[in-house]
């Protein structure tokens, strides 16, 4: 049988296991040119919430279809040329067992990294990091790098990406505990917990240069006091939004835009991973060369078993994880 895990309904405020649909069906027979996969390792992000909002640089999900997302999985059958049964690949077949995918929409993966690399750090997260950091932050060697969730999957390596790139490192994370992880463990230079409350003030006690490269993961009030502490040119990398994802209504946007950003003549700038993909080899191939030498700490924070995807999905919104979650199957 197929297991799967249906988009059942828009959730009202937060969303919750009645946002999600069990169901057991034929496993599909591939067609010409599609391939059977089977799931192997499911991504677990923000964004899949992001997706029931409405259009995003995706469509919206509609109720009653699998619930999407990234999927590192392996060939069982192929009607396809280029795939062969046992081939690792990667695509966007959702919360299932198996699916039949049309083989341009699959990418061919390295038998060679273990899954759990795949599914995060050497791909979708890690790239994220890289691309939006590096091209979109440009960071210098000494500028002081904040970055937010910053103990989740993006932001973990953002911090460490930025301190290969000679930066001064602060995070924000959700409770001391996290904090003190970042800076014991990932040589992050000072973190600061928001959820304690005043964010700003403590940010301005931890970046006493101010702050050149703002990697915002989260917007809402972090955004708000990375505005009042960036320097003049810095540089603000949009990469999400989780703070306004799980909610019914997103709160309005920050008020010191533009008024900041006219004055100390910020550029900010939105991103998607994807906008990068032509330059995907040279980046894996640094991120895992970085991730041998030890400079990066890739956490996979791993949840095991298919049932348990939604409850892996909600607990993104209330920070459960180190690092990137993923899914067992
Ligand atoms: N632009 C792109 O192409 C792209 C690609 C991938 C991801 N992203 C974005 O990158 C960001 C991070 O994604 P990820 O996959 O690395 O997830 P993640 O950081 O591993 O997980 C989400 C984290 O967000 C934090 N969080 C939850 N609710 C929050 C709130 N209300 N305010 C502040 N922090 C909150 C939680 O940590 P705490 O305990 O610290 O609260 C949680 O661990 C997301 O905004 C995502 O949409 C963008």
């Amino acid at each position: 049988m197929n297991r799967q895990w249906l988009y059942a309904k828009p959730p009202a405020g937060k969303i919750g296991k009645d946002t999600f649909q069990w169901t057991e069906t034929a496993i599909p027979q591939p067609r010409a040119g599609e391939v059977l996969v089977r799931t192997r390792m499911l991504s677990l992000d923000p964004a899949n919430r992001a997706w029931m909002m409405g259009k995003t640089y995706r469509d919206a999900l509609e109720p009653g279809q699998v619930m999407s997302g990234f999927v590192i999985g392996e060939v069982v059958e192929s009607k396809a040329p280029g795939f062969a049964p046992g081939d690792i690949v990667e695509g966007d077949w959702g919360w299932q067992d198996y699916a039949a995918m049309p083989a341009r929409k699959l990418t061919k993966r390295t038998a060679d990294a273990p899954l759990e690399m795949l599914i995060g750090p050497l791909s979708v997260t890690g790239l994220t990091a890289y691309f939006g950091l590096l091209e979109v932050g440009q960071p210098k060697p000494g500028d002081t790098v904040l970055v937010s969730a910053a103990a989740g999957a993006v932001g973990s390596m953002v911090g460490q990406i930025a301190k290969i790139a000679g930066c001064r490192v602060v995070g924000t994370a959700g409770g001391q505990d996290k904090c003190d992880w970042l800076v014991r463990e990932l040589g992050f230079d000072a973190a600061v917990d928001y959820k304690a409350g005043g964010v700003f003030r403590a940010l301005r006690a931890v970046c006493p240069d101010g702050i050149d490269v703002y990697f915002d993961n989260t917007g809402g009030p972090v955004l708000d006091a990375a505005l009042g502490l960036m320097n003049l040119k810095g540089r603000i990398a949009c990469c999400g939004n989780v703070s306004q994802y799980d909610v019914e209504k997103p709160a309005p946007g920050p008020m010191a835009v533009p008024g900041l950003i006219v004055t100390k003549r910020i550029r900010m700038e939105g991103f998607i991973v994807m906008d990068f993909y032509d330059r995907r080899a040279e980046a894996e191939a640094r991120l895992a060369r970085w991730i041998a030498e030890g400079r990066i700490k890739a956490m996979v924070d791993i949840v095991d078993g298919l049932e348990r995807a939604p409850e892996a999905l909600i607990g993104l919104f209330e920070g459960t994880n180190r690092g990137k979650r993923a899914v067992r199957v």
